[in-house]
Protein backbone atom coordinates (compact mmCIF):
# COMPACT_ATOMS: atom_id res chain seq x y z
CA UNK A 1 0.00 0.00 0.00
CA UNK A 2 1.29 3.67 -0.81
CA UNK A 3 1.65 5.80 1.76
CA UNK A 4 0.63 9.79 1.03
CA UNK A 5 1.44 11.19 4.47
CA UNK A 6 4.70 13.09 3.08
CA UNK A 7 4.59 13.21 -0.61
CA UNK A 8 0.99 13.68 -1.72
CA UNK A 9 0.99 15.68 -4.40
CA UNK A 10 -1.71 18.25 -3.05
CA UNK A 11 -0.73 17.96 0.69
CA UNK A 12 -1.23 21.58 1.99
CA UNK A 13 0.30 23.44 4.68
CA UNK A 14 -1.38 24.10 8.17
CA UNK A 15 -1.80 27.75 7.04
CA UNK A 16 -2.92 26.41 3.99
CA UNK A 17 -5.70 24.46 5.19
CA UNK A 18 -6.34 27.03 8.01
CA UNK A 19 -7.39 29.38 5.15
CA UNK A 20 -9.77 26.80 3.54
CA UNK A 21 -12.12 27.26 7.01
CA UNK A 22 -12.60 30.97 6.82
CA UNK A 23 -15.57 32.68 5.88
CA UNK A 24 -13.69 34.57 2.86
CA UNK A 25 -12.71 31.30 1.65
CA UNK A 26 -16.14 29.70 1.73
CA UNK A 27 -18.49 33.11 0.97
CA UNK A 28 -16.49 32.88 -2.69
CA UNK A 29 -16.99 29.35 -3.15
CA UNK A 30 -20.69 29.61 -2.26
CA UNK A 31 -20.75 33.10 -4.26
CA UNK A 32 -19.54 31.08 -7.12
CA UNK A 33 -22.41 29.01 -8.21
CA UNK A 34 -25.94 28.99 -7.11
CA UNK A 35 -25.97 25.67 -5.52
CA UNK A 36 -23.03 23.61 -4.75
CA UNK A 37 -24.50 21.07 -3.31
CA UNK A 38 -27.14 18.36 -4.18
CA UNK A 39 -30.04 19.55 -1.92
CA UNK A 40 -30.44 16.28 -0.87
CA UNK A 41 -29.64 15.35 3.24
CA UNK A 42 -26.84 13.39 3.72
CA UNK A 43 -27.16 10.00 3.58
CA UNK A 44 -25.64 8.67 7.17
CA UNK A 45 -27.66 11.82 8.32
CA UNK A 46 -30.95 9.52 7.39
CA UNK A 47 -29.48 6.83 8.54
CA UNK A 48 -28.34 7.41 11.95
CA UNK A 49 -30.93 9.77 13.08
CA UNK A 50 -33.73 7.37 11.61
CA UNK A 51 -34.36 6.17 15.27
CA UNK A 52 -34.09 9.28 17.22
CA UNK A 53 -37.00 11.52 18.91
CA UNK A 54 -37.40 14.46 17.41
CA UNK A 55 -35.70 17.25 19.88
CA UNK A 56 -33.10 20.22 19.63
CA UNK A 57 -30.64 19.39 16.85
CA UNK A 58 -27.92 21.80 15.98
CA UNK A 59 -26.15 21.24 12.54
CA UNK A 60 -22.25 23.09 12.53
CA UNK A 61 -20.80 23.30 9.06
CA UNK A 62 -24.57 23.41 7.65
CA UNK A 63 -23.84 24.83 3.79
CA UNK A 64 -27.10 25.13 2.26
CA UNK A 65 -28.94 23.28 4.63
CA UNK A 66 -30.26 20.29 3.23
CA UNK A 67 -29.26 18.82 6.31
CA UNK A 68 -31.14 21.14 8.30
CA UNK A 69 -34.12 21.45 6.68
CA UNK A 70 -34.93 17.44 5.91
CA UNK A 71 -34.38 17.44 10.09
CA UNK A 72 -37.24 19.74 10.24
CA UNK A 73 -39.22 18.12 7.87
CA UNK A 74 -38.71 15.13 10.42
CA UNK A 75 -40.11 17.18 13.37
CA UNK A 76 -36.83 18.23 14.75
CA UNK A 77 -35.95 22.07 16.00
CA UNK A 78 -32.98 23.16 14.19
CA UNK A 79 -30.91 25.32 14.79
CA UNK A 80 -28.09 25.77 11.63
CA UNK A 81 -24.74 27.15 11.88
CA UNK A 82 -21.94 27.90 9.33
CA UNK A 83 -18.75 30.19 9.06
CA UNK A 84 -20.41 31.33 6.07
CA UNK A 85 -23.08 34.78 5.69
CA UNK A 86 -23.85 33.09 1.85
CA UNK A 87 -24.44 29.70 3.29
CA UNK A 88 -26.68 30.72 6.22
CA UNK A 89 -28.64 32.95 3.64
CA UNK A 90 -29.36 30.47 1.35
CA UNK A 91 -30.11 27.82 3.76
CA UNK A 92 -32.58 30.39 5.37
CA UNK A 93 -34.10 30.94 2.15
CA UNK A 94 -34.42 27.37 1.21
CA UNK A 95 -36.06 26.73 4.87
CA UNK A 96 -38.69 29.64 3.58
CA UNK A 97 -39.22 27.58 0.17
CA UNK A 98 -39.56 24.22 1.43
CA UNK A 99 -41.59 26.00 4.22
CA UNK A 100 -40.25 25.04 7.36
CA UNK A 101 -38.49 28.16 8.49
CA UNK A 102 -40.64 27.79 11.79
CA UNK A 103 -38.41 25.49 12.91
CA UNK A 104 -35.14 26.42 11.39
CA UNK A 105 -32.89 29.06 12.52
CA UNK A 106 -29.57 30.23 11.58
CA UNK A 107 -26.78 31.34 13.22
CA UNK A 108 -22.97 32.23 12.59
CA UNK A 109 -20.50 30.01 14.06
CA UNK A 110 -16.82 29.48 13.29
CA UNK A 111 -15.48 26.08 14.79
CA UNK A 112 -11.85 27.86 15.16
CA UNK A 113 -12.60 30.58 17.02
CA UNK A 114 -12.61 28.64 20.37
CA UNK A 115 -15.60 28.44 21.77
CA UNK A 116 -18.57 26.28 21.75
CA UNK A 117 -21.94 26.71 19.85
CA UNK A 118 -24.57 28.51 21.60
CA UNK A 119 -26.90 26.13 23.76
CA UNK A 120 -30.84 26.82 23.15
CA UNK A 121 -32.05 29.32 25.89
CA UNK A 122 -32.83 28.00 28.96
CA UNK A 123 -31.47 24.28 28.08
CA UNK A 124 -28.63 21.96 28.76
CA UNK A 125 -28.00 21.39 25.16
CA UNK A 126 -29.01 20.17 22.38
CA UNK A 127 -30.55 16.55 21.93
CA UNK A 128 -28.46 16.13 18.85
CA UNK A 129 -25.71 17.94 17.35
CA UNK A 130 -24.47 17.02 13.71
CA UNK A 131 -21.40 17.71 11.86
CA UNK A 132 -21.43 16.66 8.30
CA UNK A 133 -18.01 16.44 6.30
CA UNK A 134 -16.77 19.52 9.11
CA UNK A 135 -13.14 18.62 8.45
CA UNK A 136 -10.27 20.80 10.49
CA UNK A 137 -6.98 20.21 10.28
CA UNK A 138 -5.32 17.87 13.25
CA UNK A 139 -3.61 20.23 14.55
CA UNK A 140 -7.06 21.66 15.20
CA UNK A 141 -9.22 18.65 15.83
CA UNK A 142 -9.41 17.44 19.24
CA UNK A 143 -10.28 21.22 20.74
CA UNK A 144 -12.69 21.74 17.67
CA UNK A 145 -14.66 18.60 18.58
CA UNK A 146 -14.69 19.06 21.79
CA UNK A 147 -16.24 22.38 22.02
CA UNK A 148 -18.33 21.19 19.23
CA UNK A 149 -18.87 18.20 21.37
CA UNK A 150 -19.84 20.59 24.59
CA UNK A 151 -23.68 21.62 22.93
CA UNK A 152 -24.70 18.09 23.53
CA UNK A 153 -27.19 17.83 26.32
CA UNK A 154 -27.19 14.85 28.80
CA UNK A 155 -28.65 11.88 26.82
CA UNK A 156 -28.12 13.89 23.54
CA UNK A 157 -26.35 12.59 20.72
CA UNK A 158 -23.00 13.30 18.83
CA UNK A 159 -23.08 12.73 15.17
CA UNK A 160 -19.95 13.23 13.95
CA UNK A 161 -19.35 12.30 9.88
CA UNK A 162 -16.54 13.14 7.66
CA UNK A 163 -14.07 11.73 4.72
CA UNK A 164 -12.35 8.78 5.53
CA UNK A 165 -8.30 8.98 4.72
CA UNK A 166 -8.67 5.98 2.62
CA UNK A 167 -10.44 8.05 0.15
CA UNK A 168 -6.78 9.35 -1.13
CA UNK A 169 -5.29 5.80 -1.60
CA UNK A 170 -8.38 5.56 -3.77
CA UNK A 171 -8.11 8.22 -5.73
CA UNK A 172 -11.00 10.05 -4.48
CA UNK A 173 -10.86 14.19 -5.64
CA UNK A 174 -9.83 15.04 -1.95
CA UNK A 175 -8.31 18.61 -2.99
CA UNK A 176 -6.19 19.35 0.07
CA UNK A 177 -4.69 15.69 0.53
CA UNK A 178 -5.46 13.71 3.61
CA UNK A 179 -4.61 16.60 6.23
CA UNK A 180 -8.19 17.44 6.53
CA UNK A 181 -9.34 13.85 6.64
CA UNK A 182 -10.24 11.27 9.91
CA UNK A 183 -10.80 7.87 10.66
CA UNK A 184 -14.23 7.60 13.34
CA UNK A 185 -11.38 6.18 15.91
CA UNK A 186 -9.70 10.24 15.69
CA UNK A 187 -12.88 11.32 17.28
CA UNK A 188 -13.19 9.05 20.40
CA UNK A 189 -9.54 10.01 21.11
CA UNK A 190 -10.15 13.98 20.99
CA UNK A 191 -13.36 12.65 23.45
CA UNK A 192 -11.30 10.51 25.56
CA UNK A 193 -13.38 7.66 24.67
CA UNK A 194 -11.51 4.90 25.41
CA UNK A 195 -12.15 1.10 25.06
CA UNK A 196 -15.70 2.12 24.06
CA UNK A 197 -16.96 4.17 26.99
CA UNK A 198 -15.85 6.82 29.21
CA UNK A 199 -17.54 8.86 32.26
CA UNK A 200 -19.20 11.25 29.78
CA UNK A 201 -19.66 9.49 26.85
CA UNK A 202 -21.92 6.07 25.52
CA UNK A 203 -20.54 4.55 22.03
CA UNK A 204 -23.34 3.99 19.55
CA UNK A 205 -21.52 3.35 16.54
CA UNK A 206 -17.99 3.73 14.75
CA UNK A 207 -18.16 2.72 11.68
CA UNK A 208 -16.25 3.51 8.37
CA UNK A 209 -18.88 1.98 5.37
CA UNK A 210 -18.35 2.61 1.62
CA UNK A 211 -21.05 4.04 -0.64
CA UNK A 212 -21.17 5.52 -4.27
CA UNK A 213 -21.26 9.20 -4.46
CA UNK A 214 -22.43 10.87 -8.28
CA UNK A 215 -18.69 13.14 -9.08
CA UNK A 216 -17.70 15.18 -11.40
CA UNK A 217 -15.83 12.34 -12.53
CA UNK A 218 -18.49 9.94 -12.74
CA UNK A 219 -19.67 7.41 -9.84
CA UNK A 220 -17.20 7.07 -7.31
CA UNK A 221 -16.86 4.75 -4.38
CA UNK A 222 -15.93 6.52 -1.12
CA UNK A 223 -15.34 6.10 2.79
CA UNK A 224 -17.30 7.42 5.56
CA UNK A 225 -16.32 7.91 9.28
CA UNK A 226 -18.94 7.71 11.34
CA UNK A 227 -19.41 8.37 15.33
CA UNK A 228 -22.67 8.48 16.84
CA UNK A 229 -22.23 8.98 20.72
CA UNK A 230 -24.42 9.50 23.38
CA UNK A 231 -23.69 11.83 26.46
CA UNK A 232 -24.67 10.26 29.61
CA UNK A 233 -27.30 11.91 32.07
C1 LIG B 1 -17.70 20.23 3.12
S1 LIG B 1 -18.91 21.43 3.52
C2 LIG B 1 -20.20 20.42 4.21
C3 LIG B 1 -21.55 21.09 4.17
C4 LIG B 1 -22.69 20.22 4.70
N1 LIG B 1 -22.49 19.83 6.09
C5 LIG B 1 -22.85 18.97 3.85
O1 LIG B 1 -22.51 17.89 4.33
O2 LIG B 1 -23.28 19.09 2.70
C6 LIG B 1 -18.19 22.19 4.93
C7 LIG B 1 -19.03 23.33 5.51
O3 LIG B 1 -18.36 23.82 6.67
C8 LIG B 1 -18.41 25.23 6.66
N2 LIG B 1 -17.23 25.71 7.38
C9 LIG B 1 -15.98 25.83 6.91
N3 LIG B 1 -15.18 26.36 7.83
C10 LIG B 1 -15.95 26.57 8.92
C11 LIG B 1 -15.67 27.10 10.21
N4 LIG B 1 -14.45 27.58 10.51
N5 LIG B 1 -16.68 27.15 11.11
C12 LIG B 1 -17.92 26.73 10.77
N6 LIG B 1 -18.24 26.23 9.56
C13 LIG B 1 -17.26 26.15 8.64
C14 LIG B 1 -18.41 25.62 5.19
O4 LIG B 1 -18.94 26.90 4.95
C15 LIG B 1 -19.24 24.51 4.57
O5 LIG B 1 -20.58 24.86 4.51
Amino acid sequence: MKHHDHDHAHDATLEELRQALTREFWDERYGGSERVWSGRPNQRLVEQTADLTPGRACDIGCGEGADAIWLAEQGWEVTAMDVSRVALDRTAQHAIEREVDDRVKVGEYDVLAGHPPRKPRHSEGFDLVSAQFMHVPREDFDEVYQRIAAAVAPGGRLLVVGHHPDDVETGARRPHGPGLLFPPEQVLAALGVEGGSSDDWEVEVVDSPVREQETEDGLMRVRDSIVRLRRRQ
